[in-house]
């Protein structure tokens, strides 16, 4: 099966999914990357694994069906049974997210429901939530409203700011995102309705 991931920045997630399936010899091909903007760090260790790296400006498009109708484009001429979005910073039209659905998923640094959107370190900390963690779902065309696959939660600690704790939900997203994503390739996980309704693994 193969992978492509989208990502805006760092990138850190995406390597902790290649790290895990090359340390447990997933069969599976990351069969590319595309950042929407040429500085995002995650190229640099894409290219350095031998990872097909591709720049899609969003910039160079004036509208989001045009960006993303590119997107779908190169996903398709990649060829992938799974999109990983990782830390991909661009809100995708409908008509993206219909033609991947079901093999679509993002990362959210919150427990959904709870905190959907931006800077939910910020509101998880003014909330005074004491767990606070991250999401793997898959997407559907309500912002952060998707299936979710798994979730991991940190507590919230005396003294935590935005950065502190951001630190402390994204070791929790490195393990959570590449354990969702074997579950996928696996075959493990069913949708129904809303829901994901994860298979005892095969025996
Ligand atoms: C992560 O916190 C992810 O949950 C959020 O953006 C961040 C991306 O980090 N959507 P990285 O690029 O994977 O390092």
């Amino acid at each position: 099966l193969s992978i492509v991931t989208l990502i805006s920045g760092r990138g850190s997630n995406f390597e902790a999914i290649v790290k895990t399936a090359q340390k447990e010899q997933w069969p599976v091909k990351f069969a590319g990357v595309i950042a929407n903007h040429s500085a995002a760090k995650g190229l640099d260790f894409a290219r350095s694994h031998g990872i097909p790296a591709f720049v899609i400006e969003h910039k160079e498009h004036s509208t989001r069906d045009s960006f993303d109708a590119a997107l779908i484009q190169k996903i398709d001429e990649l060829g992938a049974d799974l999109v990983v979005l990782a830390g991909f910073m661009r809100i995708l039209t409908p008509g993206f997210i219909r033609h991947f659905e079901g093999r679509l998923i993002n990362i959210h640094p919150a427990l959904l429901p709870a905190f959907p959107g931006l800077h939910t370190h910020e509101r998880a900390l003014e909330a005074g939530v004491k767990e606070h963690g991250a999401t793997v779902h898959f997407v559907t065309e309500g912002v952060d409203e998707g299936p979710i696959i798994c979730q991991a939660s940190v507590p919230v600690l005396a003294g935590d700011d935005a950065d502190t704790l951001a630190a402390r939900v994204l070791r929790a997203e490195h393990q959570i995102y590449p354990r969702a994503v074997k579950w996928f390739l696996d075959g493990r996980l069913r949708i129904e309705g809303n829901q994901v309704k994860l298979q005892p693994p095969e025996s």
